[in-house]
Order: C-alpha cells, then sequence, then structure tokens
C-alpha cells in the first residue's frame, strides 16, 4: 500500500477559543483552511460572495458560520468586520485567502482588467488587514494575520502581470504590518503556494501544469491541506516568535 506523507492527521486544539476570519472559505484552500482551523478548536467565520448572512443572534459556535464579502467591495468588507466585531469582540487570527487571476500579455491587458485583480487581491487584502488589526488593538489579545500570496511573485508568471503585482505587493505589506504591529503580540506573516490542486488551477493547460509538477523538486503538486496546515502553524502559539516571514509551500519550487 502507497501512503502520501503530506503531514499529520490529527491536529492538537491550538486554536482553542480563537475568532478566525477566512476570506475565500467556499472551496479550494480557503476551504482546507476552514476545515484545519474548525478541527483546531477555532470559531471561524469564513466568506464567500454568495453565502447568505448569518442569523442576527446567536454565541460561539463550533460550527464555521459563512458571511458574504465581496473584496472588491470596501463597504462589504466592513461590514463583515462589524459583524466579527458585535458577535465575537474582535477577530483573533485573519486568514487574507481570497484571490483571483484574470491573464493577459501585459499590453494587451486593459487597465480595468488590471485594477480588477489588484483591487480585490490587493486592497481587499489591506482593507481586510487594517480593519483585523484595529480589532486586535482594541480587544489587547494580539493575534496573527495570513496571508496567502503565490510563488508568481518570484517566478514573474509571463500574462500574469496584474496578479503578480498584487501578491508581490501582498509580500510587501505583510512585512510593513509586521513591524508596525509587532509590539502589540500581532504576528503578520505570508504563505507563499507553489502549484495547489484547487478550481483556480483547474482551466491550466495540461502543458504547462506538466511544466509545473517537472520543475517541482517534489515531483508532485501541492494539495490545499498542505497550505492549511502551514496556516495553522503560522496562526498558531507554536509561531509565537515568528513575524514578518514569507513561508514558502511549493514542494521546493521557490529554492
Ligand atoms: N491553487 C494554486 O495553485 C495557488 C498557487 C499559489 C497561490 N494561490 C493562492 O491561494 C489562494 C486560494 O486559491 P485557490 O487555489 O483556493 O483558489 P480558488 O479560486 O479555488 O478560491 C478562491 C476563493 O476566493 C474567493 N473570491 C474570489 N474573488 C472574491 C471576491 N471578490 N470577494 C470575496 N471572495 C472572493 C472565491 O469565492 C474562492 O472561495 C489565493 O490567494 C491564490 O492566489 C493558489
Amino acid at each position: 500500500m502507497t501512503v502520501l506523507e503530506t503531514g499529520a492527521s490529527s491536529p492538537s486544539p491550538m486554536l482553542a477559543g480563537k475568532i478566525a476570519v477566512v476570506t475565500g472559505g467556499t472551496r479550494g484552500i480557503g476551504a482546507a483552511i476552514v476545515e484545519v482551523y474548525a478541527e483546531a478548536g477555532a470559531t471561524v467565520v469564513y466568506t464567500g460572495r454568495q453565502v447568505p448572512r448569518p442569523e442576527p443572534t446567536g454565541h460561539p459556535t463550533p460550527q464555521p458560520i459563512a458571511h458574504p464579502c465581496d473584496l472588491a467591495d470596501e463597504g462589504s468588507i466592513s461590514a463583515l468586520f462589524d459583524f466579527v466585531h458585535e458577535r465575537f469582540g474582535g477577530a483573533d487570527v485573519l486568514v487574507n485567502n481570497a484571490a483571483i487571476h484574470d491573464n493577459a500579455a501585459a499590453h494587451k491587458m486593459s487597465s480595468e482588467q488590471f485594477r480588477r485583480v489588484v483591487d480585490t487581491d490587493l486592497v481587499g487584502t489591506f482593507l481586510c488587514s487594517k480593519l483585523a488589526a484595529l480589532q486586535m488593538r482594541e480587544h489587547g489579545r494580539g493575534g496573527a494575520i495570513v496571508n496567502i500570496t503565490s510563488i508568481a511573485s518570484v517566478t514573474a508568471n509571463a500574462g500574469q502581470v496584474n496578479y503578480v503585482a498584487a501578491k508581490a505587493g501582498v509580500e510587501a505589506m505583510t512585512k510593513v504590518m509586521a513591524r508596525e504591529n509587532a509590539r502589540r503580540g500581532i504576528r503578520v506573516n505570508a504563505i507563499r503556494p507553489g502549484l495547489i490542486h484547487t478550481d483556480m488551477t483547474a482551466d491550466m493547460p495540461e502543458q504547462l501544469w506538466a511544466q509545473k509538477v517537472a520543475t517541482t523538486p517534489m515531483g508532485r503538486p501541492g494539495d490545499a491541506h498542505e497550505v492549511a496546515r502551514a496556516a495553522l502553524f503560522l496562526a498558531s502559539p507554536h509561531a509565537s516568535y515568528v513575524t514578518g516571514v514569507v513561508l514558502d509551500v511549493s514542494g521546493g519550487r521557490g529554492m
């Protein structure tokens, strides 16, 4: 029997009592993070663009709570963090996971196409981080922000000038916010995934997929749960002296 060595089977409750917000938690890497965080004892509020609003009353629950949010809409992001504040007194953990891509060569890309990706992936991440950091500063318990970036920020993929600029911007922002919040016990880190099997990569041409696998030293794509477990580490007390880092989770492709 072949056993795929993808990591621990049952994480300990490292996030017991924590309120964690995960953007884009309806599928892919975000859904895996929601699952792993809930198993680790967190109360998770995850977003999707079309999920229904949660019931107005309630208490911390072991079941993840869906809340609608469009990262390209500042009012929608404010409503999400207002909900977290009113229901739970603020976030302890934020994972900025949601993102889009919309590819074209730079000389053929419209300004609208460039802005849409940067608005969602970079500005949306900034606004969520700002509101989460404000809540963490207000409640005074510290906190952790985990930004999901991409190996594309270093491989500089042709056809992804908007996405690469946004992800590289998020990595730079990670370090600025880590420095600004370090004395408050708020840690800000990033995860830079390589090739991961999700809906985002489902439409990748077969030849490109094969080429990416071939240039991955571990010789295989990653699983969303392998990214999720790295996100658990960075949010947990095990990473208590880790801030301002970009953790490569790419099967060695980032070397
Ligand atoms: N899959 C990969 O190979 C890979 C590689 C590197 C980085 N990443 C990054 O990992 C993260 C998750 O990617 P994935 O592969 O799971 O993608 P995915 O497309 O499967 O999921 C993206 C999530 O973001 C949400 N989303 C998109 N636009 C949104 C908006 N405007 N407002 C709110 N939510 C929105 C979607 O609903 C979905 O839940 C992204 O930041 C992506 O850039 C993925």
